[in-house]
């Protein structure tokens, strides 16, 4: 593997064990095969609270290395990439999240098949984004991948989420696919990626996450939704300088002077303003 692909995989490895708890973890890397109160890919969070409850060595043991243990279910792909203090950091979560549940009926799906429970966050490695992508369902039909790396937007598509499956079976290592159709997307930009730097993201009520990172000095808050046809990009800036962007042809912005598809914020326009991506 190529060293810049490393760079920035561990560099977001290093911010998101340190920022991130177990709830987000499980949400990410387990949730899509877990729920908390049903069987459906996999075991119940309850269930998985019965066998586990006092051993978080066994526990992490089983998704490093996980068995092939009941009839009529796929085969757990290993967790290992994610290391042993992430994974008991998951343990931690899922032993509270069951709390007071009862189990429901089973229903076993096939992983494939599941549709995004919208909204859906998922840490991803993306062909055309890389190591460092988030990719995010949105209510309605859009998708898309935020890069960590660039922390910038880079796709959108319409229609169904991801086929995650290549990426559970290689221990993250190849890239799952986004489904759907490509409706807009960018090229990663190596000199944005010495300018950056990724701080992790929030997650609203609503379960839409809020990127925060640093790009010249200046603090970025972005949170991405959508409005009709169009995305909407909610930017909070905190900075001292203006601060710049490049504009593609189908986004506009709420304020600011365009010069050359060079958008230009003022300080006190940085605050608050959004850009609107027009999509097909
Ligand atoms: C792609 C689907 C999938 C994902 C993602 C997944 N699991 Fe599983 N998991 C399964 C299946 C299927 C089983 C049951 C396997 C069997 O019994 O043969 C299972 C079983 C388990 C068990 C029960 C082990 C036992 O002794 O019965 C634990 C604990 C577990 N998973 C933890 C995790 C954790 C932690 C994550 C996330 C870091 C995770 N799983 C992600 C599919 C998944």
């Amino acid at each position: 593997m190529p060293r810049w692909f490393l760079t920035p995989l561990l560099a977001l490895s290093a911010v998101l064990a340190s920022a991130q708890d177990g709830k987000l973890l499980y949400e990410q890397n387990c949730a899509a095969c877990h729920l908390p109160d049903q069987m459906v890919v996999g075991p119940s969070l309850i269930e998985i609270t019965k066998l586990y409850d006092k051993k978080p060595k066994e526990f992490v043991a089983w998704a490093i290395k996980p068995l092939k243990k009941r009839n009529g279910v796929i085969e757990m792909p290993s967790m290992a990439h994610l290391g042993e203090a992430n994974l008991l950091a998951v343990h931690e979560y899922m032993l509270t999240a069951s709390k007071g549940l009862k189990e429901k009926p089973a229903v076993t799906k096939d992983p494939l098949a599941r549709p995004a429970r919208r909204p859906e966050i998922q840490r991803m490695f993306l062909p055309n984004v890389g190591p460092a992508a988030i990719a995010v369902a949105l209510p309605g039909d859009l998708n898309y991948t935020f890069d960590a790396g660039d922390c910038r937007l880079r796709t959108v598509w319409r229609g169904d989420f991801l086929d995650c499956w290549a990426y559970y079976k290689s221990n993250g290592k190849a890239t799952a696919t986004p489904l759907g159709t490509t409706l807009w997307q960018l090229p990663a930009d190596e000199s944005l990626q010495k300018r950056v730097k990724f701080l992790g993201y929030s997650v609203d009520a609503a379960g839409l996450p809020t990127f925060e990172y640093e790009r010249d000095g200046a603090q970025f808050r972005e949170k991405i939704v959508t409005e009709g046809k169009t995305l909407v990009r909610r930017f909070e800036v905190t900075t001292t300088k203006p601060v710049t962007f490049t504009l593609d042809p189908a986004t506009t912005c709420s304020s600011g002077t365009v010069l050359n598809n060079t958008l230009t914020l003022t300080p006190a326009e940085a605050k608050s303003f959004t850009l609107t991506l027009r999509l097909l």
